[in-house]
């Protein structure tokens, strides 16, 4: 399978997807990293990893028509799915439309827990014993797609958003490689997107 990742930041989870996909047995391989942002510091690391890359800015363009900027580059590129890495920019209906069942996007909390920003906080403020992070299919309402796989990661005591945030993301890394590594390689099941897959990162 062919991928492009969505960036628009650092690309953390970008660098875990290319790690990934330099395994062998990995069933995907990484065509392009495009983001809305040149300056994204996850576009330089693509680039040394011999990675194609694509950048747009969305200012002055309506979402439809950045939209439709990016779906061409990821066309062009013979990508058949999208894995959204912290892409920061909602999509229009028509993009998620043309993606539908083939988008994956990651999500820090349990979802349908938190949707939206300041997840880690969220939990901390609830009193949550575990916060943690989803990789779902994308849907047009927002971190709201089916769940494919959730990683719980224990809060403790005197845990900030900071440092839940940094724990959270050592369980993305390993989550969002191996559902999409998964994702891809699935049978003709249509129960499969049922299946939750719960590991205890701590
Ligand atoms: C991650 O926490 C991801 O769950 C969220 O945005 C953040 C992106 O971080 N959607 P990075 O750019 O992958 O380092």
């Amino acid at each position: 399978a062919k991928v492009a990742i969505l960036i628009s930041g650092r690309g953390s989870n970008m660098a875990a997807l290319l790690y990934a996909a330099k395994a062998e047995a990995c069933p995907y391989e990484v065509v392009l990293v495009a983001s809305n942002n040149p300056k994204a510091p996850g576009l330089q690391l693509a680039e040394a990893e011999g990675i194609a890359t694509f950048a747009h800015p969305h200012k002055g363009l309506s979402r439809e028509e950045h939209d439709q900027i990016m779906h061409e580059a990821i066309v062009a590129a013979g990508a058949d799915y999208i894995a959204l890495a912290g892409y920061m920019r909602i999509l229009s209906d028509e993009f998620v439309g043309k993606w539908q069942d083939r988008m994956l996007n990651i999500h820090p909390s349990l979802l349908p827990k938190y949707k939206g920003l300041d997840t880690y906080q969220r939990a901390l403020d609830a009193g949550d014993n575990h916060a943690g992070c989803s990789v779902h299919l994308v849907t047009p309402e927002l971190d709201d797609g089916p769940v494919l796989a959730q990683t719980e990661v224990a809060i403790l005591p005197g845990d900030t958003a900071d440092i839940l945030a940094d724990r959270v993301l050592i369980a993305e890394h390993q989550l969002y490689a191996a559902a999409l590594a998964k994702y891809v390689t699935r049978e003709a099941d249509p129960d499969w997107i049922l299946e939750q897959v719960r590991i205890r990162a701590l």
